[in-house]
């Protein structure tokens, strides 16, 4: 059975909405951790649209599962992490324009340059992962560049519209575990995974963690809203 680690991001995002100080995602994080989560993610983008770098400095202190910084393959990046020193590190390519992550890690066009990347973080104690599409050759480029894990995107799965296609990208996700783990890497997936979709990929026997954030915290904000409606009630009318 796979671990869960969940990713916090949208809390900051929601905080963000007002530059102000809630909800905080450190609370987030010792809620998620007493719930059960077995990890804690949180990604710091160039852009800082919502985690921001006090986050990353609070969670490295408060997470005591493990913490998993998601990051761009940038110098400055490497400076904060190695300066934090979270647990993880995922690098993941990033766009200033996208919404989300959208693609996997482009690896295998810049083996020398990612060995190097990696290899400073792993040297600082971090262990690294490679966030990459379900693609045999990103695979095996990540493998060379000496990093530990992989996380594989699922993306395309979660987006398929057809049953079809659906299977299609189930079979690459699994075909891409299998030989990630003969490769000896160790193995994660995540992107799109949610309260429907999560039980099929959970299945894959090599996949030994799975990294969720966006559907944790849609369906958070709706069964706990039931809750705080009835508690500014009980105010308002006290
Ligand atoms: N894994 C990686 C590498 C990601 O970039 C993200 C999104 O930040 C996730 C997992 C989680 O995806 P979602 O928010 O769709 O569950």
């Amino acid at each position: 059975m796979p671990k869960l680690s969940v990713n916090i991001d949208h809390i900051a995002t929601i905080r963000q909405a007002r530059k102000g100080t809630e909800p905080d995602p450190i609370a987030a994080a010792v809620l998620a951790e007493l719930a059960g989560a077995e990890g804690i993610i949180a990604h710091l983008r160039e852009d800082r649209r919502h985690v921001q770098d006090r986050d990353m400095r609070l969670l490295r202190e408060i997470v005591q599962t493990k913490l998993n910084m998601e990051m761009a393959a940038t110098d400055e990046m490497q400076r904060i992490a190695l300066d934090i020193k979270p647990d993880f590190s995922t690098l993941v390519p990033e766009k200033r324009e996208e919404l989300t992550t959208e693609g996997g890690l482009e690896v295998a066009a810049r083996i020398d340059f990612m060995k190097a990347y990696v290899g400073r973080l792993r040297q600082g104690g971090i262990i690294v992962s490679l966030f990459v599409d379900p693609d045999e050759n990103q695979i095996a480029a990540s493998k060379k560049t000496g990093a530990e894990w992989v996380e594989i995107h699922t993306g395309a799965y979660a987006n398929a519209k057809t049953e079809q296609d659906r299977d299609r990208e189930f079979v690459k996700i699994a075909e891409s575990a299998q030989l990630a783990a003969s490769l000896g890497l160790r193995v994660g997936a995540g992107h799109g995974l949610n309260y429907v979709n999560v039980r099929r990929i959970a299945q894959i026997p090599e996949v030994t963690e799975l990294n969720i954030g966006h559907s944790i915290i849609s369906r958070a904000a709706l069964v706990g809203l039931d809750r705080a409606v009835r508690e500014m009630k009980e105010l308002v009318h006290r």
